[in-house]
């Protein structure tokens, strides 16, 4: 089976072809960044005309590199949701498209489920297991069970940890995306310098909250002699501010492995996924979370971590393998909850 994957929810424009064995025959990514950076974010608007005028030659490149033809496809997966809905809309009716001429089955991806997916792709997880979702718009902890069944175990109540990373930075005059350049930053910063909270630590559900570690940051800067920080200040709460999300996502992820135990027994693994599992100090602090709870710790290559087509297409392969495909009615979803998908009764 084969199976081309589009990606257009947020600010790449991403096309990949994949064959069911998780071989990867073409995977090509556009990032948007440099039309985004002079507004400090994504804006939705010029992210939906950039999808418009990049898909189709995207598309191209994606199956010439792959080496493959329309024919040779057996479905064309699209992310349907959540995300900007105008980006949304020119991936699935790309693949609506492709799929009508080709004559192939159409998949409407959950984006999410592309991110929480990914792990089965790149290191064979089987189901069930412990998923820590961090990007830019999302922060979940969720059990994955199946295809399609998830049972989430908390969120953040605020901002995600992605923005979190963006908005400090911004705050801090660092380049978007924040998370990088935050993290940059911090490899020659002292994390002890500066106190900041840990929001939601030792509480005995698995929400997360973050802007309050924003707004303490703020605080941080508005007190600093100048207004603004000098170089090694600005490393010093960055240092802080990762070592604090460090912290929080470590107990967030304690209570919740300790509820999946309960619920799957032991021996099972967690996985990280989303661009912030990009983050090296991160991957550091939750491999050590998941030795004390005798959990494997699973995270995908950085390029998978961050959006791509390759977990759109590989979601698309799982859920064809279920028979699970949509019609071409399927409407875009600018929010699409990952457990309220439907559960297939395979
Ligand atoms: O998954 P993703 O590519 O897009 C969304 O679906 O949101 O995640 C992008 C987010 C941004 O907020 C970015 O700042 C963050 O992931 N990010 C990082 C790192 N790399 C990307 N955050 C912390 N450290 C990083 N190295
Ligand atoms: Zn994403």
């Amino acid at each position: 089976m084969i199976v081309l994957g589009i990606e257009t929810s947020c600010d790449e424009t991403a096309a990949a072809v994949l064959k069911a064995d998780g071989t990867v025959l073409s995977n090509v990514v556009l990032s948007q960044l440099d039309e985004h950076r002079p507004y400090g974010g994504v804006v939705p608007e010029i992210a939906a005309r950039s999808h418009l005028d990049h898909i189709d030659d995207l598309v191209r490149q994606a199956m010439t590199d792959a080496g493959v033809s329309y024919d040779d496809l057996d479905a064309v997966a699209a992310t349907s949701g959540p995300g900007l809905i105008g980006g949304v809309i020119v991936g699935v009716m790309t693949a609506k498209a492709i799929a009508s001429a080709a004559g192939k089955p159409f998949v409407a991806v959950n984006h999410l489920e592309g991110h929480a997916l990914t792990a089965r792709l790149t290191e064979q997880v089987e189901f069930p297991y412990l998923l820590l979702l961090v990007s830019g718009g999302h922060c979940q902890l969720l059990s994955v069970e199946g295809v399609g069944r998830y049972t989430l175990y908390g969120r953040t109540v605020d901002d995600a940890v992605g923005e979190a990373f963006d908005k400090t930075a911004k705050m801090l005059g660092l380049p978007y995306p924040g998370g990088p350049n935050v993290e940059i930053a911090a490899r020659s910063g002292d994390a002890s310098r500066f106190k900041l909270p840990r929001p939601m630590v030792g509480r005995p559900d698995c929400d997360f909250s973050f802007s309050g570690l924003k707004t303490a940051v703020r605080q941080i800067i508005q007190k600093l002699p100048e207004g603004m920080p000098n170089e090694q200040e600005r490393a010093d709460i960055c240092a802080a501010f990762q070592e604090a999300v460090g912290d929080v996502l470590a107990d967030r992820c304690s209570r919740a492995m300790k509820r999946f135990a309960e619920e799957h027994g032991t021996g099972h693994t967690l996985v990280v996924g989303g661009g912030v599992a990009a983050n090296v100090h991160i991957r550091g602090v939750l491999t050590e979370t998941c030795k004390k709870a005798g959990m494997q710790f699973a995270a995908p290559p950085i390029n998978l971590c961050t959006d791509n087509a390759a977990m759109i297409a590989w979601a698309g392969l799982e859920r064809l393998r279920l028979g699970l495909t949509d019609t071409l009615e399927f409407a875009p979803r600018p929010r699409w909850p990952l457990d309220s998908m439907t559960i297939p009764s395979a």
